[in-house]
């Protein structure tokens, strides 16, 4: 029996792709350039698999234009609305993700960006770097403290519950939610928070707002110009989701009028591009999508798909199909 004919889109950590290269016949992107649309819809007209990330984009039309081989899409990364599901499923290709593997290191992240936009750290780093420091003073640049501050995390998923364990016992934080479901309110204590009914009332209560949902057509522009307006004057929002939940233009709006007082982003609507209005602000620290990016969470999500695309070319159920 041939082995199956797998493509991935990106360089992966190097012990992964040893194994899918034992397992698989496999196609490596050597220069790790992103593949143009073109050049994806061809792999599915000519690979068994074909394994994305989220640098990628499968909308509809890269499903078009001739018979597909595919029969898997074995996702890099746990969101996946980078792929257009109906389309997938429509051209019969199941597809699955790698979740739980990077919930703490993007939690982590998450962290990194309230205490940094919080204590100016991106700042302060900067003013060093520039030599323009002049030396301690009781006046020099100073931050907001976030113990007894409180934190509203909407989407209290995997990563919303560990990010609110940091938050709570971690740091002393107060911690409010909002998810579309009910969550036992005794769950919800383990991680030291409390669900609140609405993102407004989220929005009202919270001195930092945390966004940890879904990417997609559901959430889109859910923080949105009035959603800045209802958040708390001087508050922050941190967003290590996607970059299409925020509306960055209003963002960018709302920062420049002071309706809030600073964000910290892991993610962008058009990544790589970040709007120059953002990158001139000193309120805003910015980091290049590195919720997932440390050794051992790249190389799990590189194990977690093996073991998928195992699982499906041997004929069993893939552990975490999403399609
Ligand atoms: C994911 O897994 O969805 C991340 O955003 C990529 O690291």
């Amino acid at each position: 029996m041939p082995r199956p004919k797998i493509l991935l889109t990106r360089r992966w950590p190097t012990a992964v792709e040893a194994v899918l290269a034992e397992r698989f016949d496999a196609t490596f992107n050597i220069d790790d350039l992103p593949m143009t649309a073109d050049a994806i819809g061809e792999a599915l007209r000519t690979h068994d698999a074909v394994l994305p990330t989220v640098s990628d984009k499968l909308p509809a039309s890269v499903f078009e234009g001739g018979a597909i081989r595919a029969k898997i899409l074995g996702n890099f990364g746990v969101g996946y609305n980078h792929i257009d599901i109906a389309a997938a499923k429509a051209n019969g290709i199941a597809v699955t993700n790698t979740p739980g593997v990077l919930t703490d290191c993007t939690a982590d992240i998450a962290m990194l960006l309230l205490l940094s936009v919080a204590r100016r750290g991106g700042e302060g780093e900067r003013q060093i770097r520039a030599d323009a420091w002049k030396g301690w003073c009781p006046t020099h640049m100073i931050g907001t403290k976030v113990s007894g501050k409180t934190v509203g995390i909407i989407g209290f998923g995997r990563i919303g519950k560990a990010f609110a364990q940091r938050c709570h016992f971690g740091v002393g934080m107060d911690v409010v939610f909002y998810n579309r479901s009910i969550v036992d309110p005794a769950e919800a204590a383990r991680y030291g928070a409390r669900q609140l009914p609405t993102v407004e009332d989220v929005l009202a209560t919270a001195d930092f707002v945390s966004l940890h949902c879904p990417g997609g057509a559901e959430n889109r522009h859910l923080m949105n110009a009035a959603r800045f307006a209802a958040m708390k004057p001087g508050a922050f929002l941190i967003n290590t989701a996607r970059g299409d939940v925020v509306d960055e233009a209003a963002l960018v709006v709302a920062l420049e009028a002071g309706v809030i007082r600073g964000a910290g982003l892991d993610v962008y609507e058009a990544e790589p591009h970040v709007p120059e209005r953002l990158r001139g602000m000193e309120n805003v620290v910015l980091l290049p999508h590195l919720g997932s990016a440390t050794e051992e969470t790249r190389n799990a999500m590189g194990m977690k798909v093996v073991d998928n695309i195992t699982a499906f070319f041997e004929g069993r159920e893939p552990p975490d199909r999403v399609a």
